[in-house]
């Protein structure tokens, strides 16, 4: 938020000169002086700004004091220089308006610190850029330059400048410099010959002197030593606090800056350097044969160096110190020079050197700054002008005349632009504009200026007139003349009431200036406005071959000689007033006025009779009332608003409506006289300065009261907002407190908790330990039971493991029992709730896990009966069970093994069981040897090779038998081989068949019960083989070959089945005969095999060893 500050606030005394109350000259000097030792140097008188000297540096130009200042109205801040270079600046920017500040003030007011202030305030505040800053560059480094040329040590300030100066700075329509042009105006140039006691020459001697190095002055041909220059006062030659050396360094820096070429720095020292040799040419005089003396060189040294240094034949110059030629027309004749006139001559030459150089300088200077671009510029200007200037004792002389004279001519154009600015402000606001008294100095001016009977004109005739022309001749004609004149006052006048004015001395005159009285010696004005330099010197001066020298004298030039006068000073110098007036015309000016506080040149003192002094001749109390004829006080509506709203309630805090009807509401609020103030367009304009200071002081008591109620505001607001923080932590504290005291009380209940919850799970585990110990012998006493048990079988595995001493295996059973013992031991504690359980299961689980383990020992085999002993009684029905499907499992698992072959011989076996199974006493031997079929291996043996070819059928049997002879009951071996078909039964060694029998034929096989080889095959009756007789055969295959015939008859469709018939006693039909086979139990005797006996014709009796 943008802070509203005023002028008004802080006051030291009052800054704005227009709201002093009462306004007089003592009150004025009184505010002076308060703000001076307040170290406020600056004060305003509405738009001037009045600058004390502080003579010491105080901080109040710093770059913060410029962005303090910067684009800040007016009257905004405390009265500041920056304030005026500030509005200047942005009203040439914003509304396109030329500019001049006009600092004026007497010598050491601090004019040229003000112009060098205003002139850095600016560049400090336009814009940047190289080109720019190179531009703002050469601007500030022109003034060392100029400086050091032009200003010297005076009595009255120690870099005093002896020359006016005004400096138009260019700007572009965005605000940047582009350039500038300086004017410089008369120059003090007696200074370079004479200097008054305790003063000095211009400074560029002594730094010349003091700064350059010992090779460039001995190229000048000059010695440092000051006191060898007769133009250099030497009592002052050095003034405290300037160091001469480095001022030359800066000065050379400077020129180098502005644009200098070394070769044009080189020039101007060796001017300046002439300039002193010229002050060493001394004159001797020397009679002549008419009586008069005539001058010459006394010492032609200096002359000689002078000449080599600038080129010019030394004889010419001589020449031009004793002789001056006068030419009229078309004449020319030559008279000699007295040793005075060649002095004259000398200091002449010398004044105009230095003076052509100065302004030769400036020119090359403006050269340097010059705004290069064409475009339309807008310009500020900085006129640091000397003020006026008032010797005691009327020790005033042409030159303070003509600088009085050039302030008169200000004073006018501030008092035509101030009250043109104040009339133009009442008719822009609506004012009704009443006629302002004030003094008018135009009069003054007419006195000194004005063309027919002005001081000025005068003077030039007087100047121009033919015959003895003296100052005496010159005061006469202005007393004649200026007589009636009411600001003119001399002794000679006709106005008798000068004549015993004492005073008034007869050589003088006085005029009465706007500042004040001035009194003039007329001694010296007509040499002064002549300013003759004899053309012999000037014409020796072109002669130079030094370019820069005759550069300066264009008028030596024999080519253009022009016999008429130049110009006189005071007529060249109104001109250019003239042209400087019509300049600042068009310009809106911003003043400066420059007081100086004490004559010692030291900071803290403030002489009233000094200052009051300038005052008066500044005509600032004039310049007040003229400020303040209609009204003294002038501020916006918005402005005057916000700083007075407070005063009545219905514009506090805020207004609404337009600004002016606000401040109209507050001014009648606070019952303000209604002549005391008028409401203009865009400004309250408030006629007296007690009015301001009333409002002013009830808003301070009214912000005392605003300053508490914030205060209150601020302290309540403070307060609830600590005691809200208070309660908000108050919270936070408590809820953490709460937490932690329920995190406390909940461990308690927790450990508690756990105390009773072992309690009760003591209590619980005791219960089922006394339930337990009770049901010991139930079966859930297995706990117990099982205890001992597994103890029991431990210590039987340990017997048997001490048994099988060398069995790494014990040693592990037996420590993983006593683990197990050790661990149930340990964690029998703690798991007493479901241990027994948990035991039991376990016990269960080994138990059966060892029973089903035993199991294992049991054999594949479908045959084989074993099945170990149950070993629990409570095992007994599965027990049998498991053997059953055990059992079962095998033969499958038996069967699942077969190939189809293996199945149709055991097919083949479960016949042969059904068919002799518990019949026949052979069958059990039988069953373990597998039935082979082809015993004789007839395929491949090559002996029944033949046989095997009559066999139309595959033959399913062959085998060797034993045919029974009915006749003896003994045996012949017969080979008998079975296919499908029939049965053959042929020679043991040839092979030849015997008989061949169709199966169909054979009706029943008889076999005895014992374990004897014999079978009868019986053939049908009636059947072709029948013829033959049954077949009585014995074979160590007999169980094979009857189930494979069986087998044949069974498969077969078209037959039969062969009946088999078990029995001791059979018939069987030999021939015709029918033979009783009876078989009966033998001896020991009849050894292992059966014997077979015919006992008689009906009866073979066979005996079958006992088994
Ligand atoms: N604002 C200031 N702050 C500090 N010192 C200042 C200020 N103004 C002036 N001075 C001091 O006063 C001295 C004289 O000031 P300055 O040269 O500006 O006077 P002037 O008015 O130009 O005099 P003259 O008419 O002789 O040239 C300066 O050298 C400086 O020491
Ligand atoms: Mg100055």
């Amino acid at each position: 938020m943008e802070v509203k500050t005023s002028l008004l606030d802080n006051m030291i005394g009052v800054g704005d000169m227009v709201l002093l109350e009462p306004l007089n000259e003592d009150s004025f000097i009184m505010n002076l002086r308060n703000r001076f030792d307040h170290n406020e140097i600056y004060t305003y008188i509405g738009s001037v700004v009045i600058s004390m000297n502080p003579y010491r540096s105080l901080p109040i130009y710093t770059p913060q004091k410029v962005e303090e200042y910067r684009n800040r109205n007016f009257y905004e801040l405390s009265p500041h220089i920056y304030a005026l270079a500030d509005e200047a600046y942005r009203s040439l920017r914003d509304q396109d308006k030329d500019q001049c500040i006009l600092i004026t003030g007497e010598s050491g007011a601090g004019k040229t610190e003000a112009s060098k202030l205003v002139m850095s305030y600016v560049a400090a505040v336009c814009g940047k850029g190289q080109e720019v800053n190179k531009v703002k560059e050469q601007l500030l480094q022109s003034n060392p330059v100029l400086e050091a040329f032009g200003n010297a040590k005076t009595m009255r300030n120690d870099n005093s400048s002896r020359f006016g100066k005004y400096m138009d700075i260019e700007f572009d329509f965005k605000g940047d410099p582009l350039g500038g042009v300086i004017s410089n105006y008369l120059l003090e140039k007696s200074r370079v010959c004479k200097q008054p006691r305790g003063e000095r020459n211009f400074h560029i001697f002594y730094q010349l002197l003091s700064g350059a190095s010992d090779d460039t002055l001995m190229k000048l041909k000059l010695d440092r030593d000051f006191s060898k220059y007769n133009y250099l006062s030497l009592d002052s030659a050095n003034v405290n606090g300037l160091d001469d050396a480095a001022s030359f360094r800066t000065v050379r820096n400077a020129m180098q800056i502005v644009g200098f070429m070394e070769a044009e720095v080189q020039s101007v020292l060796e001017l300046v350097a002439a300039v002193l040799k010229l002050g060493n040419i001394e004159f001797k005089p020397e009679s002549r044969v008419n009586g008069f003396d005539e001058s010459r060189v006394k010492d032609k040294n200096d002359l000689k160096e002078m000449c080599e240094l600038l080129g010019i034949e030394q004889s010419v110059l001589e020449r031009a110190f004793s002789y001056r030629t006068v030419e009229a027309k078309m004449e020319k004749m030559s008279t000699t020079l007295n040793v005075a006139q060649a002095y004259y001559a000398r200091d002449a030459l010398a004044k105009n050197l230095y003076s052509r150089l100065f302004s030769w300088l400036v020119t090359r200077i403006n050269e340097s700054i010059k705004a290069q671009a064409k475009t339309r510029h807008k310009v500020m200007g900085v006129l640091d002008i000397y003020g006026f200037e008032i010797f005691e004792e009327g020790d005033n002389s042409f030159e303070q005349f003509i600088i009085n004279y050039c302030n008169e001519k200000l004073q006018q154009i501030f008092i035509e632009l101030t009250l043109r600015e104040e009339q133009e402000e009442y008719i822009r606001e609506d004012i009704e504009w009443t006629n302002i008294e004030y003094f008018n100095n135009a009069v003054i001016c007419d006195l000194i200026e004005n063309n027919q009977n002005g001081i000025l004109a005068m003077l030039d005739e007087e100047c121009l007139r033919p015959g003895t022309v003296t100052d005496d001749t010159f005061l006469d004609k202005l007393n004649t003349i200026c007589a009636e004149h009411q600001h003119f006052e001399s002794r000679l006048n006709k106005n008798s009431k000068f004549l015993t004015d004492h005073s008034l001395p007869h050589s003088c005159f006085r005029i009465q200036h706007y500042a004040g009285k001035v009194l003039y010696r007329v001694e010296g004005f007509v040499d002064k406005n002549n300013d003759l330099l004899y053309r012999d010197l000037s014409q020796a001066m072109y002669k130079a071959t030094h370019s820069l020298m005759r550069q300066l004298f264009p008028e030596g030039n024999p080519a253009k000689v022009n016999l008429k006068r130049p110009p006189t000073a005071g007529f060249q110098f109104k001109a250019s007033v003239g042209v400087l007036m019509k300049n600042l015309q068009t310009k809106n000016p911003n003043y400066i006025r420059c007081i100086k506080p004490n004559d010692k040149k030291v900071a803290h003192i403030f002489t009233d009779s000094l200052v009051c002094h300038q005052v008066r001749y500044l005509g600032l109390v004039e310049n007040v009332r003229v400020r303040r004829a209609g009204y003294a006080f002038r501020q916006p509506y918005e402005s005057c608003l916000e700083r007075y709203k407070m005063l009545c309630k219905k514009t506090w805090p805020q207004w609404r409506g337009p600004a002016r009807d606000g401040v109209e509401v507050l001014l009648t609020d606070c019952s303000v006289p209604t002549e005391e103030f008028a409401y203009g367009r865009s400004k309250i304009f408030i006629r007296n300065p007690r009015t301001l200071f009333t409002l002013e002081e009830r808003r301070r008591a009214c912000l005392e009261d605003l300053a508490t109620l914030i205060q209150k505001i601020y302290r309540g607001w403070k307060s609830r907002t600590h005691f809200l923080l208070l309660k908000k932590s108050q919270v936070v504290v408590a809820a953490w407190y709460r937490r932690y005291a329920q995190q406390n009380k909940y461990q308690k209940i927790k450990s508690a908790t756990l105390v009773m919850q072992s309690f009760i799970r003591g209590w619980k585990a005791r219960n089922i330990l006394r339930q337990l110990k009770y049901e010991k012998r139930c079966k859930e006493a297995v706990t117990t039971i099982a205890a001992y048990w597994h103890g029991t079988q431990a210590r039987m595995e340990l017997r048997r493991l001490k048994t099988e001493a060398r069995n790494k295996r014990a040693v592990s059973v037996i420590w993983a029992y006593w683990q197990g013992t050790k661990v149930r031991r340990e964690y029998r504690k703690f798991f007493r709730a479901n241990a027994g359980k948990k035991i039991y299961d376990f016990t269960i689980q080994r138990i059966m896990q060892k029973y089903f383990l035993g199991l294992k020992t049991t054999t594949m085999s479908p045959m084989d009966n074993t099945w170990p002993a149950k070993p629990y009684g409570f095992l007994e029905g599965a027990h049998t069970q498991l053997r059953r499907i055990f059992h079962l499992w095998r033969c499958k698992k038996y069967r699942g093994q077969f190939t189809e072959e293996k199945k149709a011989v055991y097919e083949e076996k479960l016949e042969a069981s059904e068919i002799f199974k518990d019949k026949k006493a052979l069958y059990p031997s039988s069953v373990s040897q597998p039935f082979k079929g082809d015993y004789l291996e007839i395929q491949k043996n090559p002996k029944y090779q033949k046989l095997n070819s009559a066999m139309e059928e595959k033959v399913l049997l062959a085998d060797l038998v034993n045919k029974i002879n009915r006749a003896n009951g003994k045996g012949s071996p017969r080979l008998f081989l079975l296919t499908k078909s029939n049965f053959v039964l042929a020679d043991q060694k040839t092979g030849q068949v015997k008989a061949s029998v169709p199966l169909p034929d054979l009706a029943s096989v008889s076999v005895s019960t014992q374990s004897d080889g014999f079978f009868a095959l019986k053939l049908k009756e009636g059947s072709a083989s029948a013829s033959k007789g049954d077949f009585l055969l014995s074979s160590e295959h007999l169980i094979e070959i009857i189930t494979k015939l069986h087998r044949i008859g069974t498969t077969a469709a078209d037959r039969d089945q062969i009946n088999i018939d078990i029995s001791d006693e059979f018939l069987v039909q030999f021939k015709q005969d029918k033979v009783c086979v009876k078989f009966i139990q033998g001896g020991p005797k009849n050894g292992n095999s059966a014997a077979c006996k015919r006992k008689n014709n009906r009866l073979l009796e066979v005996s079958v060893p006992s088994p």
